[in-house]
């Protein structure tokens, strides 16, 4: 394994994993849903507030304290996703940014253009296209998901992406079943076609590094919150591409990338905890690297360690009578983050069980809405498992534990 920073240390980095409920120490699965905080990134929050608070583009010393903390932190994204700080746009959070470039896009496309999207993702990623085409009169075309193994069909890719289309809009991976999607061939794919490519990357970057030149990708979205940050989305955006882009803004606003697409006034203690996550990330890698490489090194080696841990779930579950895994198995191309069903009982009630016993475990449809009913859980939704870098084998026998408690009850 990449020599990174040990379980134990990672841990000690976060106050939440003190918590006790009902006497138990919790173990937190809803990392897909949101990870916890390390103290290092709330200090950085604070510092900010405490001592740099004030609006950007002065020439006081706070002032020009913050244009720096946002220069440093879309730098510090940039090592993170793989372009440049000039490419980074800040905003609410990704549905927020997607509905923003959504509505630059959709104003050079005529009616009839087409938005390729997929059953497999969440709805912040076809819903946003959906609403658009329902402005703009577009069509709207949605690659099938396989119900077998939550993956992408590929011929049903090939036959959805003709000319005419203008985009793809695609999760790198699925936050319900843990599909990693080949970013790479589908974009090249519909460049093929003439079409753009805009990924939702939330799930993936919360698992593994992003690397949006190496996948050629047009424009990218995801959410600090998912990767030990704050509550802030973070869109990448081809340097020539957001150059030409028409967004709804104010006439004084910049028109230059990247702030041409950055509405109103930023979050900027969330976009210092974002830059701060990233160098938490980047710290559990050693000191001497550049920033990208540790950050690299930090990524393979958190990914193998899910990895472990997804298959100990895996197999855990799929040996429990009873219980029902969905998505790809282990092995293939996939996040640490599993969706499994119990019979006779319904996810909350599942979720509920776990939660008394401090193994919180997220339920429902993840707004992965599409794909959760097309697996036959529309109804009573589906219990989602998600490891972060702070899970361990011992959280895991806990969670399987407690299944099997319920299932004898
Ligand atoms: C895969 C995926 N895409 C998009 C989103 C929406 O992200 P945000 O809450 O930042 O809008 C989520 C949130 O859970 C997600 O998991």
């Amino acid at each position: 394994m990449t020599q990174v920073a040990g379980i134990d240390e990672i841990r000690s980095h976060f106050p939440a994993l003190e918590r006790l409920h009902n006497g138990c120490p919790v173990a937190y699965f809803d990392g897909p849903g949101g990870t916890q905080m390390p103290r290092a990134v709330a200090a950085a929050m604070t510092d900010y507030l405490l001592h740099h608070n004030a609006n950007s583009h002065w020439d006081f010393p706070s002032s020009r304290e913050t244009d720096a903390a946002l220069g440093a932190a879309r730098a510090a994204l940039a090592d993170y996703l793989g372009g440049s700080a000039d490419e980074i746009v800040f905003g609410a959070n990704m549905t927020t940014l997607t509905f923003h470039l959504g509505r630059a896009l959709g104003r050079g496309w005529r009616a009839g253009d087409v938005v390729v999207v997929t059953e497999l993702d969440h709805h912040a990623n076809s819903d946003t296209w959906r609403a658009l085409a329902r402005e703009r009169d577009l069509e709207i075309r949605a690659i099938r998901m396989r119900r077998e193994d939550g993956r992408l069909d590929e011929a049903d890719a090939a036959a959805k992406l003709t000319p005419g289309v203008r985009l793809l809009a695609l999760g790198a991976a699925s936050n319900a079943l843990g599909t990693i999607n080949d970013v790479a061939q589908l974009t090249a794919r519909a460049h093929a076609i003439g079409a753009r490519v805009f990924i939702d990357g939330v799930h993936y970057a919360s698992h593994q590094m992003p690397d949006v030149r190496a996948w050629d990708c047009d424009f990218f979205a995801c959410s600090a919150y998912k990767f030990y940050g704050p509550h802030v989305g973070v869109l990448w955006g081809r340097r020539e591409l957001l150059a030409t882009l028409d967004p709804p803004k104010l006439s004084p606003a910049s028109d230059a990338p990247p702030e041409l697409l950055e509405t109103g006034t930023l979050n900027h203690e969330g976009i210092v905890g974002a830059a701060a996550a990233i160098d938490f990330l980047g710290a559990l890698g050693g000191e001497r690297l550049p920033r990208r490489e540790r950050l690299a090194r930090v990524s393979q080696a958190l990914h193998e360690r899910g990895d472990a841990l997804l298959r100990q779930l895996w197999n855990g579950l799929e040996q429990t009578a009873g219980v029902k895994v969905y998505g790809p198995p282990p092995g293939t191309p996939r996040t640490a983050t599993l969706s499994f069903s119990v019979a006779g009982h319904t996810s909350a009630a599942v979720a509920a069980f776990l939660a008394a016993r401090g193994v919180f475990v997220s339920h429902g449809d993840f707004y992965a809405t599409t794909a959760v009913r097309l697996l036959g859980h529309e109804h009573d939704g589906l219990v989602r498992a998600g490891c972060a870098a702070y899970t361990t084998a011992e959280e895991i026998g806990r969670l399987l534990e407690g299944v099997r408690e319920l299932l004898r009850a």
